[in-house]
């Protein structure tokens, strides 16, 4: 087999963790390799060591059979190696394409900027990946899908040998992904090599020609994707069987709970609909379609123009977050570094964020005995993968900050839980850990708006199903004998499908 690189005997050691041991790696030249294993497996970490980001406590990096050393991210890209993070390194203030050249860009004769070259270059780049917008439109003002692609198109700027992406798909559409999957197969055409993260095992079996599986910082396996299946796949990365991915569960609905009545704005037009005491009302749609615009809307984060929401009945008024909380509404982020959590702070502080008023006295003293408490609960209850609840969230990995961003809500003791694609990031088990959870809430009479883009969870899981298109809904769906295709009609806009 040729390899470009191996990585041999890989440990890292942070405070508190053992994040690899004794880990190997192989990228064979010109094929995509998948490195696949849980939340907090130790993926990002390997690949972080791989492009300078993070140094190794031991092991050895040989690139075309010659051990190398990278100090720093810039020394990786100097031997051709680039990286695209899972969370995602753009600087809000600036352009795309400056984004994109950043601390590389061209200069004129005079050591100036060359701004007509580094658009036009900028704009050679997001051709290729079929992205529409203006090189010049500011970072900030992007869906988080379309700061992905923004991520993938300075990737392709440095023009390495060895492209590294941690769950690029992430926030992408279907018709992103597409166009992604054909870049990767023009980079493997010219030879490139490619380390392809991801938790949507399909991907794997479309994209990928080999596999390396980790768990718990631990080489488990690598094999051709072609010589192995999904359920085996997942044994590999779970160490057990799973079973049935999507429990449905069915319980008696209860009263109406939250109603809402022709709510308006610049986003969304004329919404109404209600959820019911122990009902997940699942929000299919498009990206962009204003499903989050939507949940923002009733959970006062973004102002209503006109229209009325409901609570067991009675209208209520909702200006802030704040608001909403008080009359029982909790939201959950898609963008948990945008909105969601609070990078810098630990686990407990993260999770009792917005519910400081439950821990606290008549006088403002915070009872930190059931703060940590309650932390604690939630640690075991969804098994969030930490060394203590003093670790900053930071530290933890992509999926366990999901986990984290989920207790926050859950502990303001919601009636509705609106979940803004929850399980995003999220590794097989963890899925199904989420999924009972939310069983669970369901039974004791919770109420639950779950908005997914991934339509076989929202089958698997809903009693109804609301579509969204451009900012209204096109159609309420009862959930029986519902299919893709009912659903993706009304996503485009095709009315009156059932
Ligand atoms: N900077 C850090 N300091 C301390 N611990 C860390 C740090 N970075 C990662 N870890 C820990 O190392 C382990 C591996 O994390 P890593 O981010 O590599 O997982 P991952 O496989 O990428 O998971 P995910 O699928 O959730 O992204 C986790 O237990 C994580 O909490
Ligand atoms: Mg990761």
């Amino acid at each position: 087999m040729d390899y470009i690189l191996q990585m041999k005997g890989v440990s890292k050691v942070f405070p508190g963790v053992r994040a690899l041991d004794d880990v190997h790696f192989n990228i064979p030249r010109g094929k995509v390799m998948a490195l696949l294993g849980e939340n907090g497996a130790g993926k990002s970490t390997l690949m972080k060591i791989l492009s300078g980001v993070y140094e190794r406590t031991q092991g050895e990096i040989l690139l075309n059979g010659n051990a190398v050393e990278f100090k720093n991210p810039r020394e990786a890209q100097e031997h051709k190696i680039a990286i695209i993070h899972q969370e995602l390194n753009l600087l809000p203030e600036l352009s795309i394409g400056e984004n994109i050249f950043i601390g590389r860009e061209p200069v004129n004769m005079f050591g100036k900027i060359n701004w007509k070259e580094l658009h036009s270059e900028s704009r050679k780049l997001l051709e290729e990946l079929d992205f529409k917008e203006d090189s010049k439109m500011k970072v900030g003002d992007l869906s988080i899908g379309k700061k992905q692609m923004v991520e993938i198109a300075k990737a392709l700027s440095l023009d390495a040998e060895i492209i590294i992406m941690d769950e690029p798909t992430d926030a992408l559409t279907d018709n992103e992904t597409l166009t992604l999957f054909s870049v990767i197969n023009k980079l493997r055409e010219s030879g490139k090599s490619i380390v392809y993260i991801s938790h949507r095992l399909n991907e794997i079996f479309q994209i990928c020609d080999y596999v390396t599986v980790l768990r718990d910082g631990q080489f488990i396996d690598e094999c051709l994707v072609s010589d192995i299946d999904e359920d085996k796949l997942i044994e590999l990365m779970v160490g057990r069987k799973l079973t049935e991915q999507y429990p449905r569960l069915k319980v008696d609905l209860g009263e109406e709970v939250l109603k809402v009545e022709n709510l308006t704005n610049k986003f969304i037009k004329d919404v109404s609909f209600s959820v019911r005491k122990g009902e997940i009302l699942g929000v299919a749609g498009l990206m962009g379609a204003g499903r989050t615009e939507l949940a923002k809307s009733i959970y006062g984060a973004i102002a209503l123009d006109s229209g009325l929401i409901y609570i067991d009945g009675n209208q209520v008024s909702i200006k802030s977050s704040h608001d909403a909380i008080n009359k029982g509404i909790s939201y959950v982020s898609e963008d948990r570094k945008k909105d969601g959590l609070v990078l810098s702070m630990d686990v407990k502080k993260n999770m009792s964020l917005s519910a400081l008023e439950k821990f606290s006295n008549a006088i403002g003293f915070i009872d930190m005995k059931s703060e940590t408490k309650e932390a604690e609960d939630y640690v075991e209850k969804i098994s969030i993968k930490t060394p203590s609840l003093k670790q900053k969230i930071k530290n933890l990995s992509g999926g366990n900050q999901q986990k984290v961003s989920i207790s926050k809500s859950l502990m303001t003791a919601p009636k509705v839980l609106i979940l803004d694609e929850p399980t995003r990031g999220v590794d097989v088990g963890a899925k199904k850990e989420i999924y009972d959870l939310m069983n669970t809430f369901k039974e004791e009479g919770m109420s639950i708006i779950m908005i997914s883009s991934e339509i076989p969870e929202i089958l698997g899981l809903s009693d109804r199903i609301m579509v969204v298109h451009e900012g209204s809904i096109s159609g309420i769906l009862e959930n029986d004998n519902v299919t893709q295709e009912d659903i993706m009609r009304l996503a485009v806009g095709v009315r009156g499908a059932n």
